[in-house]
């Protein structure tokens, strides 16, 4: 038995925010963004939330699989910025969809969680712990960045998707996960405390310096991302037994046209498997993944027999891929 995906579902916030938007309180522009990203615009949560985001994105996943809030056994919900610390999303979500069998907790695997929780899951169904799962990554990043950065808050936009999984006779066929915290401060933010009679600290950063922005050394990163990708990528087609020529879609988290361009490079497959949503939304860290996914299900891109090959990589670092039969 293995672990197969039967819907798929994402949310956006309504409010588009454009490169040429962000000239006029940033020193950059259109074409240094699109040139050195491939990003055009961004969704930016106004009156949305994390949560209700994720709630929008798991009902679609749950109405393209059939199914109804109480069939469902597991929610993993990947996420770096949710509304509350606790309780966590996922409970958050069991409650307002009302899935009261459901086993809920969160992951925290930065841009790798939608596919961290992909896998957990799948290791789950495979040891018969549960049938299936719902799955979501869901990000409001928009709050965490500092608008006032032009290295990074141009990155990253707002949304959620998620995807029903269940024990099926083909579906994934192997999977890879990975960490690397030695180089944790490539890509980080730290909690500022709240002020109390015991803390010596006055300010919202910290003696080292640290604001409560998400603070990200991107040359590093985009080091990483090129050589930890491809080779995840081999090892997970190797685990497969898989040609990389049998791939059909190669659905990355999407950070950077550049990025995805140069591991299609590295791997010398043709760029056209490797789908972009990127211009339109951003880096939306964990609902990258699941939202590009959605948009192909429904665009009726993906076939039943597809092969395909999910990775991502983020702060953590983290980095992982599964390959899985559509
Ligand atoms: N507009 C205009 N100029 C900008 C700019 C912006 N938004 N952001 C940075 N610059 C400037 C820099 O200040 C620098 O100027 P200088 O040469 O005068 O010092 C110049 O552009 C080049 O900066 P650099 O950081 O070398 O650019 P880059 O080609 O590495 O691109 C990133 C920067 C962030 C786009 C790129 O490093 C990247 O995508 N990294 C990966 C980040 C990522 O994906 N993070 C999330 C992982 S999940």
């Amino acid at each position: 038995m293995t672990t197969r995906i039967i819907g798929t579902g994402s949310a956006l916030p309504s409010r588009v925010v454009t490169n040429l938007e962000l000239e006029s309180f940033l020193d950059t522009s259109d074409t240094w963004i699109q040139e050195r990203t491939g990003i055009q615009n961004r969704h930016v949560a106004v009156t949305e939330t994390t949560t209700s985001l994720a709630i929008q994105a798991c009902l679609k996943a749950l109405e393209d699989a059939g199914k109804q809030p109480e069939d469902v056994d597991l929610i993993l919900a990947a996420t770096v910025s949710p509304d509350c610390t606790f309780p966590c999303l996922a409970c958050e979500i069991q409650a307002a969809i009302g899935a009261d069998q459901a086993t809920a907790y969160d992951i925290n695997a930065a841009c790798a969680g939608f596919l961290f929780a992909f896998n957990s899951a799948a290791a789950y169904i495979a040891c018969g712990m549960y049938r299936n799962a719902l799955i979501v990554g869901a990000e409001v990043l928009s709050k965490l960045v500092d608008w006032t950065d032009r290295s990074s808050c141009i990155l990253f936009g707002d949304g959620a998707g998620a995807a029903f999984i269940e024990e099926a006779e083909e579906g994934i066929v192997s999977m890879l996960q990975g960490a690397n915290g030695k180089k944790g401060m490539a890509l980080y933010r730290y909690e500022p405390p709240i002020l109390h009679p015991f803390l010596k600290q006055t300010t919202a950063s910290d003696d080292a310096g640290r604001s409560g922005y998400l603070e990200m050394n991107g040359q590093e990163v985009f080091r990483f991302a090129v050589s930890q990708v491809p080779d995840s990528i081999i090892h997970v087609l190797e685990r497969a037994n898989w040609e990389k020529s049998e791939v059909d879609h190669y659905i990355l988290h999407q950070a950077n046209a550049r990025i995805i361009q140069s591991i299609a490079k590295r791997l010398g497959e043709p760029e056209e498997k490797f789908p972009m949503n990127l211009h339109a939304y951003g880096n939306m860290s964990s609902a990258s993944i699941p939202v590009l996914l959605d948009e192909m299900n429904r665009a009726g891109r993906l076939k039943r027999g597809d092969k395909i090959v999910m990775s991502g990589f983020g702060a953590g670092l983290t980095y992982g891929a599964t390959a899985l039969i559509w």
